[in-house]
């Protein structure tokens, strides 16, 4: 085995991919699955997990490392059940990535509606961290693997966004949250850290970033001002944080949140 291998590699791991029918978490399967690591997507729509699985097993070049669940993370029965599907495709289950997550509306704090709220609170924090998080660790502690989570959190974690009122603060306490768990868990050897995507285009917020022609918007254009080093990310820039994160290469890590933004923190004058 090669010494990158030996350090970056997955070979004989499976890994959860929480939000794997979405845009960056199925480009984070493709990563793992080519580091070597057998890939099981979860996700709520049955046409991202059909769509993404295929892409993943053509560039991994190998179908049987792929596999897809059906899961409403919204929902602690169904993670449940979709963890006892998970363990028993390829015999256990070594590394989490909770990517599940989104937003919805934007408008000022006068204008804000409860309910919207509440169900963007839940599907960053509850259903695309703490949830999951809880089921695995359980079943890591249960069975003396020492397990990794690598959670999604975002630059509304460090800096709220405007009008973006329940995705910031999830987006915070995921941050939070991820220091919590690391030293709860660290006495089993299970590590967990996050990473900070920038401004990536994905579905979820194509329109709040570009216009129908493709130029950015007022606001892509206000993020775009801010980056550094220029451009919006792309989805194949988080494979190499979420490897490192996930593999024996960061062994000593854990409790962090690696932004991955192109510099958009320096916000220096
Ligand atoms: N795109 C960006 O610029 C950006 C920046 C920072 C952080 N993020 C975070 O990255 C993660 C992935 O985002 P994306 O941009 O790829 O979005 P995406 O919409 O493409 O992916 C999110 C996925 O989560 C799934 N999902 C939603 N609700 C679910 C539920 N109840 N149960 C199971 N699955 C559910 C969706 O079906 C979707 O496939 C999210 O946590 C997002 O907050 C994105």
């Amino acid at each position: 085995m090669s010494y990158l291998d030996a350090k970056y590699g997955l070979k004989g791991k499976t890994a959860i991919i929480t939000g794997g029918g979405g845009t960056l978490c199925s480009a984070i399967g493709e990563g793992f699955a080519c580091a070597g690591a057998n890939v099981i997507l979860w996700d709520i729509n049955p046409a991202g997990l059909a769509a993404k699985s295929e892409v993943i097993a053509k560039t991994c070049g190998n179908k049987s490392q792929v596999a897809t669940v059906e899961v409403n993370l919204m929902d602690e029965n169904s993670i449940a059940q979709a963890l006892e599907k998970s363990v028993k495709i390829f015999g256990s289950v070594d590394i989490l990535l909770n990517g599940a997550g989104g937003n919805r509306g934007k408008g000022p704090l006068v204008d804000l509606k409860t309910e919207d709220f509440e169900f963007v609170l839940k599907l960053n924090l509850l259903a695309g961290c703490i949830l999951p998080s809880k089921h695995l660790a359980k079943y890591w502690i249960d069975n003396k693997i020492q397990g990794r989570i690598i959670n999604i959190a975002s630059m509304a974690g460090f800096n709220p966004l405007s009008g973006i009122w329940a995705y910031s603060s999830a987006k915070a306490a995921v941050m939070n949250q991820t220091m919590g768990h690391a030293k709860e868990l660290a006495p089993y050897g299970i590590r967990v850290n996050a990473i900070a995507p920038g401004f990536f285009v994905a579905d979820q917020n194509r329109k709040l970033l570009l216009n129908d022609d493709g130029s950015p918007t007022q606001r892509g254009k206000d993020v775009l001002a801010r980056t550094p080093m220029g451009g919006f990310g792309l989805p194949e820039y988080l494979t190499g944080a979420t490897i490192f994160l996930a593999s024996d290469a960061s062994n000593f890590v854990t409790g962090v949140t690696l932004p991955i933004d192109g510099g958009y923190l320096c916000n220096n004058i």
